[in-house]
């Protein structure tokens, strides 16, 4: 049986969807849970509801498909060795628990206070010129200083390449079907000279070894050896995951604070809510907003049938707003997570076993640039009528988040 086709029209990657996609995906969202699609060129089916979105990523009739060589999506990172986000298991816990190791709460505990230092730095900088850009002044230097220099190693003084690359591999993890050929070619380029770099660390850290993370990988600290190319892949990975996305979790979720001063007044008096209104960011404005998946066997979600090989988008930043589960879903409400019965987990991290594992790391870079400014920017506003976002659907993001303190 399938779903009948709801008479709607909705193009979920619509570039008038950018300043504000959420109304779009409310409609389509009621209209129907299931959706049909076309993706590259490849009918598959838009989930929209939080139930069916968690049933998917939790589901194990659920995967990538592409070792099995079932996938109908075209991923250029799927063929990185150790680049794990789009492998199945077995392969996928191989690699997932040498790099969940980097995410313990001893080592997390050891990053809160780089990240408090780096943000106060950053902020003396900023506070002294009496304006600045959220992103580039303090999100961007943040997510380079913690992952590209202190999780994987890598020298300081190359960040802006850093940022380059991992700007141009971002706005190319977007279906392939909605880049031009400009955007495709700069993904290559990056991916290439990224690895280039890497694999001269990695070299490096054999004959020198440090205490980051690649460091760790490179020798195999616990008698798990990994090729150089694996550890390349997963250095790629890390970096591509966790830049692009912890930028934006700060860009767009003070965005939402300024938008909502009554919010922000609430932090500023209840500082211990910092924590549960990183959440609530991730709900309301999530900077993945989809991923994909395909069924490994043939299951059934709801009424619909699927066959092994068929291809879906799980529309996560849907399913955040859906009303089913989040009372009042539209409403940005820093207290939802807080308190003894806290709202539903929201998808901004993903479910299962794909579950961001860096969500650690990005709690503390959000969380201390944040406190940083509640602290020590009792005006901070806006200075700006006009947001702009990125090209890029997977990954949201503003361009720039210019602020008058
Ligand atoms: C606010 C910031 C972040 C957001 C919103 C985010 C979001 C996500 C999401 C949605 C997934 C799952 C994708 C899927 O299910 O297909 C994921 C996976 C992943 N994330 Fe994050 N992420 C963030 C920060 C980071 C950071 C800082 C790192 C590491 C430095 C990181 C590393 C990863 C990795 C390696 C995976 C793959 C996990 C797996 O496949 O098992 N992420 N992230």
């Amino acid at each position: 049986m399938s779903t009948a086709v709801p008479e709607i029209t909705f193009d979920a990657f619509d570039d008038d969807h950018r300043a504000d996609p959420y109304p779009a995906y409310r409609r389509v969202r009621d209209a129907a849970a299931l959706f049909p699609y076309e993706l590259d060129g490849v009918p598959v089916t838009l989930v929209t509801r939080y139930e069916e979105c968690a049933a998917v990523l939790t589901g194990s009739d659920w995967g990538h498909g592409y070792a099995a060589g079932i996938s109908p999506f075209r991923d250029t990172t799927a063929a990185i060795p150790g680049s794990f986000v789009r492998m199945d298991p077995p392969e996928h816990g191989r690699y997932r628990k040498l790099v969940a190791k980097a995410f313990t709460p001893r080592m997390v505990a050891d990053l809160a206070p780089v990240a408090g230092r780096v943000v106060d730095e950053l902020v003396d900088t900023a506070l002294a010129r009496g304006g600045f850009d959220v992103l580039e002044d303090l999100a961007v230097p943040l997510a380079v200083a913690m992952i590209p220099v202190r999780l994987l190693g890598a020298d300081p003084a190359d960040g802006a390449r850093f940022r380059e690359w991992q700007l141009a591999i971002a706005r190319g993890s977007d279906p392939d079907s909605l880049l031009d050929e400009a955007a495709v070619s700069a993904r290559t380029e990056a991916a290439l000279a990224c690895m280039g770099y890497f694999g001269e660390l990695v070299a490096r850290r054999k004959r020198e070894p440090g205490t980051d993370l690649l460091s760790q990988l490179t020798v195999g600290a616990d008698g798990e050896s990994l090729t150089e190319a694996e550890v390349i892949g997963m250095s790629l990975l890390l970096l591509v995951a966790g830049m692009e996305t912890s930028i934006n979790l700060i860009g767009n979720g003070l965005l939402a604070l300024l938008r909502h001063p009554d919010q922000l007044e609430t932090l500023r008096a209840r500082p211990e809510l910092v924590e549960p209104a990183l959440d609530e960011m991730l709900r309301y404005d999530a900077p993945t907003q989809f991923t994909i998946r395909v069924a490994l066997n043939d299951t059934v979600i709801g009424d619909h049938e699927f066959k092994r090989g068929d291809g879906v988008v799980v529309l996560t930043a849907s399913a955040s707003r859906d009303d089913r589960v989040f009372p009042n879903a539209d409403h940005f409400d820093i207290t939802r997570y807080a308190g003894p019965r806290p709202a539903r987990k929201h998808l901004g991290f993903s479910l299962g076993i794909h579950y961001c594992v860096g969500a650690p790391l990005a709690r503390i870079e959000a969380a201390a640039a944040v406190r940083a400014l509640l602290d020590r920017a009792p005006a901070l506003r806006l200075d700006t009528d006009t947001i702009e976002y990125r090209p890029s659907l997977i990954h949201r993001g503003v361009l720039s988040l210019p602020v008058k303190v």
